[in-house]
């Protein structure tokens, strides 16, 4: 390519920088609060498998293409597509994958934040000793306590939008960059105490043995949907994020190596989390299918009873904050850039108009823990419904997609110069899986949970 495009809002130093910013991205409130959740939902190892077979052949090959897509467009998403498809003579409504990321970001971005909110009043709860010594069934009054008031949610649901939209407005690059670099790490240190914390608990082989031994017959009828929408969801594809991230990418950084450093870092973190709190769970006589409160009902009983466990469980609670910060900031970062080059905004008042819709969206969920909870359609409250709508439906599709885009539309010369490789087994593996494999499994995935096959 004679020129290479160049993107407006700029471009991260280095590699590592990226791959710190986009390891920021996937690891969140997926890894260590959905992960656990839905495999107790889904009856452990079976799930765990499913699972990793959908992040290696669907989620590997799709997050290679959402970044070259990405590099080669260096624009929003939704301009990206455009510019893309035109230069490979297609229509420029492609354009319309990166709106419906937008509109996923906003949704998944309203209840993320509700979520983190949780883990904000437990920051406070952790360190005033709250946890200390507390029972299973203290702990789990607790957090009903807190899931019953709207008030406390909606106060905890306010500051962490407007956390996320401060670091928004300051632009991804120098807001949250050099505080990943040391809480991350730190992140997986904790962890790993949690895990040296459950190996006495006298139940460790029975939660290894949840996680890893596979028991097909527990699988429900979406249980292969929903472990396909929790690959998507965890290294935060299908729906522009990681594809914004790639637009900031130095042309000369690998794009296959990096995937796999964030793949497998975004996968250990979560087996790490599950290794710590199935363990608690049976130890506790606690119920691992107890849906969304499920590590906020368990990890406060390990660091109530662990020596220096308010010190432990206030920095465990502070980091997922984090984690959920930098996951966040990537959610809206594509609707941002979008209202900056289509809209001429500011990043500070895009960031403020972003801030206020997903405030908005974000009030549904808030009140379908409490005055709402009787409100269901097909048996699902307000944040459930949004919940399955975005990981299960909307980012598989988005998916989807982008692996058509990258395998049929744009050319073999034009991948093949992003990833920088010829015609040789890497690539032709990798235009194999997105152009047959990851488009297949996606359709047979979606006819299973409608019981088509
Ligand atoms: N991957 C993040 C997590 O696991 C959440 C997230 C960030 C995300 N950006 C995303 C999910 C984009 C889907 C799409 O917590």
């Amino acid at each position: 390519m004679a020129e290479r495009r160049k993107s407006m809002h700029g471009e991260w130093s280095s590699r590592w920088v990226f791959i710190m910013a986009a390891t920021g991205s996937a690891v969140g409130l997926g890894n260590i609060w959905k992960f656990p959740y839905i495999t107790g939902e889904n009856g452990g190892g079976a799930f765990v498998l499913l699972y990793l077979l959908c992040i290696a052949i669907i989620g590997i090959p799709i997050m290679m293409a959402e970044i070259l897509i990405g590099r080669r467009g260096r624009q929003s998403p939704i301009n990206t597509m455009a510019t893309l498809a035109k230069e490979a003579s297609h229509s420029p409504h492609w354009k319309f994958l990166g709106w419906s990321g937008v509109v996923a970001g906003f949704l998944i971005l309203s209840y993320y934040s509700v979520i983190a909110g949780w883990a904000l009043s437990y920051v406070f709860r952790s360190a005033g000793g709250s946890f200390d010594g507390a029972s299973a069934d203290e702990v789990g009054a607790i957090f009903d306590g807190l899931l019953a008031s709207p008030e406390s949610l909606l106060a905890w649901h306010t500051i962490f939008i407007v956390m996320t939209m401060m670091v928004v407005a300051r632009g991804v690059r120098h807001g949250l960059e050099k505080a990943i670099r040391f809480l991350m790490p730190t992140l997986f240190m904790l962890l790993l105490i949690l895990v040296g914390y459950a190996l006495n608990t006298g139940a460790f082989s029975q939660g290894l043995e949840f996680l890893f031994s596979p028991d097909f017959s527990k699988l429900s009828q979406d249980s292969v949907l929903v472990a396909m929408g929790h690959a998507f969801f965890t290294l935060s594809l299908g729906m522009g994020a990681i594809m914004i991230y790639g637009s900031y990418v130095p042309h000369k950084a690998s794009i296959t190596g990096t995937t796999f450093y964030i793949a497998g870092a975004d996968t250990m973190v979560a087996l790490v989390a599950g290794m710590a709190i199935f363990p608690i769970v049976f130890a506790n006589g606690l119920e691992p299918g107890a849906g969304p409160g499920l590590i906020f009902v368990t990890l406060p009983i390990a660091f109530g009873q662990m020596p220096g466990g308010l010190f432990f469980g206030t920095l465990f609670f502070v980091l997922i904050v984090f984690a959920a910060w930098s996951s966040a900031i990537s959610l809206i970062e594509p609707a941002i850039t979008w209202l900056v080059e289509n809209k001429g905004m500011k990043r500070a008042t895009a960031s403020i108009g972003a801030g206020i819709v997903t405030w908005f969206v974000g009030v549904g969920t808030v009140l379908s823990f409490n005055l709402w909870s009787g409100y269901k359609l097909f048996d699902k409250t307000f944040f459930d419904l949004l919940d399955y709508l975005t990981a299960n439906i909307m980012l598989p599709l988005g998916g989807l997609m982008i692996a058509v885009f990258a395998g049929w539309i744009m050319t073999k010369q034009a991948t093949q110069e992003e990833l920088h490789m010829h015609d040789h087994f890497g690539y032709r593996m990798w235009r194999f899986l997105v152009r047959y494999v990851t488009p297949l499994g996606v359709t047979v995935v979606f006819l299973n949970a409608i019981g088509v096959i």
